[in-house]
């Protein structure tokens, strides 16, 4: 399976920001946590990070037809990005929503997830094992 991980705006600065909330690891860090899990499964994976809501678009639109699912963390986009949303809409992509945090239990504009509704799951709360459940679930679904 060919999984398309996007990281949203401002995760480039894992590691320096909020460590209290999302943890010390670096975005290099995560992303070889992911490689490990995704390589265990058998999986191959794009791995992005973009800062822009138009640059998230284009990554879906360019790897969609490589990708059998997407791991998502749309980051602040998660709260208000209906184009985000509907461009996983569009292309018809399986998609998972990650959060390193727990939304849910955090200020009242982070409880709203425009994007869950074109999700298969949303994992939260779990910091990078909120990523490595979402590979695990694209597993334990075997969309291919
Ligand atoms: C986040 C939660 C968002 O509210 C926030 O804007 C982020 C990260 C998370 O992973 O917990 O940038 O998506």
């Amino acid at each position: 399976m060919n999984i398309l991980v996007i990281h949203g705006p401002n995760l480039h600065l894992l590691g320096r920001r909020s460590p209290e909330i999302y943890g010390s690891q670096t975005l290099p860090q995560l992303n070889a946590a992911i490689k490990g899990r995704a390589g265990k499964l058998g999986f191959k994976t794009r791995i992005f990070q973009s800062n822009s809501e138009g640059g998230i678009i284009d990554l879906l639109t360019a790897n969609a037809g490589w990708a059998d699912a997407l791991v998502i963390n749309p980051a602040a986009y998660t709260h208000y990005s209906y184009a985000i949303r509907d461009a996983i809409e569009a292309l018809g992509l399986p998609a998972v929503e990650v959060h390193l945090s727990d939304i849910s239990k955090r200020e009242p504009f982070r409880r709203v997830s425009v994007i869950k509704p074109v999700c298969l799951a949303q994992l939260k709360g779990g910091g990078a094992g909120s990523y490595l459940k979402a590979l695990d679930y694209c597993a334990s679904i075997k969309l291919k």
